[in-house]
C-alpha cells in the first residue's frame, strides 16, 4: 500500500490524538473527555489543535459551551471507528494466539525424529485444539537447508549443525542401538565386541543422515571399519532389510515406533551400546518463536521429563 500520500498521518501521536477526538466528540466536551482519558484538559486541547493541523481542516467547532463536529469531522470519526475496530480485531487475534486458542506450529524434524515428534505432537494438539499443527519429516541435509531458509518454526534434530547461527536446546536422550533379526548368531549372546560386530553384513543409512555419521564415528573411533552390505535413505527401509536377512544396523531405539512389539527385531549387546545420544530442539538465532512453538517446548520437554522420571521413555513412540 503506498503511503505517501498519508505520510503525515504516520508521525508518532496520531493514535492517541484520534482516541481524544473521539472522546471529545463522543462525550460533546472536552472536559468530560479530559476525565474519561485522566489527562489534563489543557492537554487534550493541545491534542485536538495538532489533529487538525494534521488533517488541514476544521474538525471541531464550539457554538456557545456545547462542541460540534463539522462535516470533515465526522469524516474523521468513521475512519476512527475503523482504525479501533481493526485494532480491537487484531488484539482478538493476537489474545486468542498468546493463549493458545488459536495460531500455528509448523514443526521440521529428521526422518529419526519422526517416530517420537508426531506422537509429542499429537498429544499437544490434543491440549490445544485450536492450534494448527503441522509436521514436516526430512532428511537431514534438506532439514539443513530449510532452518538456514527459516522455513518452519522449530526444528528438531538428533545430530545439531555446529556451524551457523543457531539455538540449541536438549530434550530428552535417542539412544543409538544394534538392530538384528530375531534369529540371528549373534542375538541372545553377551558382550559382544565392536570389532566382532564390524564383520557382520552391515547396513548403514544415506551420506548426511546423523544415524549413519554416529555409526561411522564409533567404528572410526576404534580404527574399525563396518562391513558395508548395503545403504539405505530411510530407517524403515533399513529395518526391512534386516528382516530380510541383509545384515545389522545401528540405529535410534525409537525406530521402533509402534512396532515396540515386533518381534522379529532385537537388539545385539554390544559392548558400549546403547549410544547416548539426544534429540534437541534448534531455531535460528533472532527467531521470534510463535507462541505455539514456545509452549511445545515446554510441554516437550515436561513429558520427557515425567516419562523419564517413570523409566518409560521409549512410551512416547
Ligand atoms: P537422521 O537422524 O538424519 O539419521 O534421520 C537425525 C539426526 O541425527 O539429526
Amino acid at each position: 500500500m503506498p503511503q505517501s500520500r498519508i505520510r503525515r498521518y504516520l508521525k508518532h501521536g496520531t493514535l492517541p490524538q484520534l482516541s481524544v477526538f473521539e472522546a471529545v466528540v463522543r462525550l460533546g466536551s472536552f472536559t468530560r473527555a479530559a476525565e474519561e482519558l485522566h489527562m489534563a484538559q489543557p492537554t487534550v486541547s493541545v491534542q485536538i489543535k495538532k489533529l487538525t493541523e494534521t488533517a488541514g481542516v476544521p474538525l471541531l467547532e464550539q457554538i456557545g459551551k456545547r462542541i460540534h463536529v463539522t462535516e470533515p469531522g465526522r469524516a474523521l470519526l468513521t475512519a476512527c471507528t475503523e482504525i479501533f475496530q481493526a485494532l480491537t480485531k487484531i488484539e482478538d487475534r493476537f489474545a486468542s494466539i498468546r493463549a493458545l486458542e488459536s495460531g500455528r506450529l509448523r514443526l521440521a524434524v529428521s526422518t529419526t525424529g519422526s517416530y517420537f515428534a508426531s506422537r509429542m505432537l499429537a498429544a499437544f494438539g490434543h491440549q490445544h485444539p485450536g492450534v494448527d499443527v503441522a509436521l514436516q519429516i526430512h532428511q537431514r541435509q534438506t532439514l539443513l537447508a530449510r532452518l538456514a531458509d527459516n522455513a518452519d518454526d522449530l526444528y528438531i534434530f538428533s545430530t545439531p549443525p555446529r556451524d551457523g547461527e543457531v539455538v540449541v536446546q536438549q530434550i530428552m536422550p535417542n539412544p543409538l542401538v544394534v538392530f538384528a533379526r530375531a534369529d540371528h548368531p549373534l542375538a541372545g549372546q553377551r558382550g559382544i565386541s565392536l570389532e566382532r560386530l564390524a564383520r557382520e553384513p552391515f547396513l548403514i543409512r544415506e551420506p548426511g543422515s546423523g544415524t549413519r555419521a554416529a555409526a561411522q564415528e564409533v567404528f572410526a573411533q576404534r580404527s574399525l571399519r563396518p562391513n558395508l552390505r548395503m545403504e539405505l535413505s530411510s530407517n524403515e527401509a533399513i529395518k526391512q532389510a534386516i528382516l530380510a536377512g541383509l545384515g545389522v544396523s545401528i540405529l535410534s531405539r525409537y525406530t521402533l515406533g509402534l512396532d515396540s512389539d515386533q518381534k522379529q527385531l532385537v537388539t545385539l549387546d554390544v559392548v558400549g551400546f546403547p549410544l547416548e545420544r539426544h534429540w534437541y530442539f534448534v531455531y535460528p538465532v533472532g527467531k521470534n518463536l510463535p507462541a505455539a512453538a514456545q509452549a511445545f517446548m515446554v510441554f516437550t520437554r515436561r513429558r520427557a521429563k515425567e516419562l523419564a522420571h517413570e523409566g518409560r521413555l521409549e512410551a512416547v513412540n
